[in-house]
């Protein structure tokens, strides 16, 4: 059998350029457009930082003032999406949901087949806009109540707050969810990206790509952390229990979901952003114990494989504090992340090249097919 280097996972293999993040591991830094991530998170709104991730540049005070203007008109959902998301039995996964819905929204779009960077801004403006009202009428429906119309006196994040749960958020909360939302945005080729990359070198078009890639995300292993970060928490209780349930876990050769990550080795440069604003609301909302317990876990972790948290290992329990079922928390992922895919779709289709990397054949040896009797 020949001999090749396999490149397993892709791992540590550069494949093409992009402009839009810089994913740091020896200085465990995240930079957006050159933007340090923790002075984009202190100092700018998601929308800015979505303005930042499409157009390459912060939006000065009339470009903003128009992006939010033209952002908060799309935010309504139709009612043939929301007859899709209806017809989905109550128990469907939320990340199934979203993948639909996004999914019909390209169906029905009669601009799908314009691959034009103009007409795939409008999609992408279009989906990050309407997001946030898919995710919040699954979470509602759910809890059998009825769908939330946006307001467009509102920020992205009060809206998507407001469209959630039916009432104006506190300040602290809206601001802590803003920061999430901007910490999810981006972070180069991760397996969703990569896959809405793979799709857009096949020239197919920017709902495909994005369907694909919220199909990616649903995985544990990526965007679903965030969800089995919550669920771990709920088998640990307390604190006080999770050395000995990570000695089992491990013993069982559990992965910790939130710990770990492919590039970062020495910690994930957003975590220390996001866990703060886990802190506010572990405050905001009197809930010690959930900090407690997330500490712990930390610490147990750290002694016993050396491994650091991920983004998700703060984002779960913040989401919980908040009142998101933990089921939601992915497509809080997606509402984010919509923005760095179809950024990355803009930037594949400027200097595309059909992915289509090799594999090495390890089956049997050519052979022939036996003469059978009578044929
Ligand atoms: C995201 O790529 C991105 O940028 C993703 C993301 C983004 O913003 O898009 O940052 C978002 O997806 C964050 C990651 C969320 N996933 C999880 O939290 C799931 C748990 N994490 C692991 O499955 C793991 O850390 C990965 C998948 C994230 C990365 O793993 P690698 O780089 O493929 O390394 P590996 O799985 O081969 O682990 C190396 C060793 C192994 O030990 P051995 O089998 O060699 O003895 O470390 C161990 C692993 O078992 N290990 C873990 C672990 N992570 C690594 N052991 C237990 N729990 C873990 N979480």
């Amino acid at each position: 059998m020949e001999q090749q280097e396999i490149y397993k996972g892709l791992a540590g293999v550069p494949v093409d350029y992009t402009a839009i993040s810089k994913v740091n591991p020896e200085t465990n830094s995240l930079l957006y457009r050159g933007y340090p991530v923790q002075e984009v998170a202190a100092n700018c709104t998601f929308e800015e930082v979505a303005y930042l991730l499409w157009f390459g540049e912060l939006p000065d005070e009339g470009e903003l003032a128009e992006f939010e203007s033209r952002e908060r008109t799309l935010r309504g959902l139709d009612h043939e999406v929301k007859r899709v998301i209806d017809a989905l039995p109550a128990t469907s996964h939320p990340m199934d949901v979203v993948r639909t819905a996004v999914s019909f929204i390209g169906a029905a779009d009669p601009a799908t087949p314009d691959d034009s960077a103009e007409a795939n801004l409008d999609k992408a403006i279009r989906l990050f806009a309407k997001l946030p009202s898919i995710v919040a009428y699954d979470q509602r429906r759910r809890r059998g109540e009825a769908f939330v119309e946006p307001r467009d006196d509102l920020s992205y994040s009060a809206n998507f707050l407001w469209q959630t749960f039916g009432e104006l958020p506190d300040l602290e909360v809206v601001e802590a969810f803003d920061v999430s939302m901007i910490l999810y945005a981006e972070h180069s080729f991760n397996a969703s990206t990569f896959t809405a990359r793979v799709i857009t070198s096949t020239l197919a078009d920017l709902y495909s790509a994005v369907t694909g890639a919220i199909g990616a995300l649903k995985g544990p292993l990526h965007g679903g952390a965030n969800e089995a970060v919550m669920h771990a928490f709920a088998e640990i209780e307390r604190a006080e229990r999770a050395a000995s349930w990570l000695d089992e876990a491990l013993t069982a050769k559990r992965k910790i979901m939130g710990f770990g990550h492919r590039v970062y080795k020495n910690g994930d440069s957003r975590v220390p952003t996001m866990r703060a604003a886990f802190e506010r609301m572990a405050a905001h909302y009197e809930r010690p114990d959930l900090l407690e317990l997330y500490v712990a876990l930390e610490e147990a972790m750290g002694e016993r494989k050396g491994i650091k948290p991920n983004l998700d290992y703060p984002a779960g329990p913040a989401y919980h504090l908040m009142g998101f079922d933990t089921e939601t928390f992915t497509p809080l992922f997606v509402a984010s992340r919509v923005t760095g895919w179809t950024a990355h779709i803009l930037e594949q289709q400027a200097a595309n090249a059909l992915i289509r990397p090799l594999s090495v054949y390890n089956g049997v040896d050519q052979r022939q097919v036996p003469v059978r009797a009578g044929r």
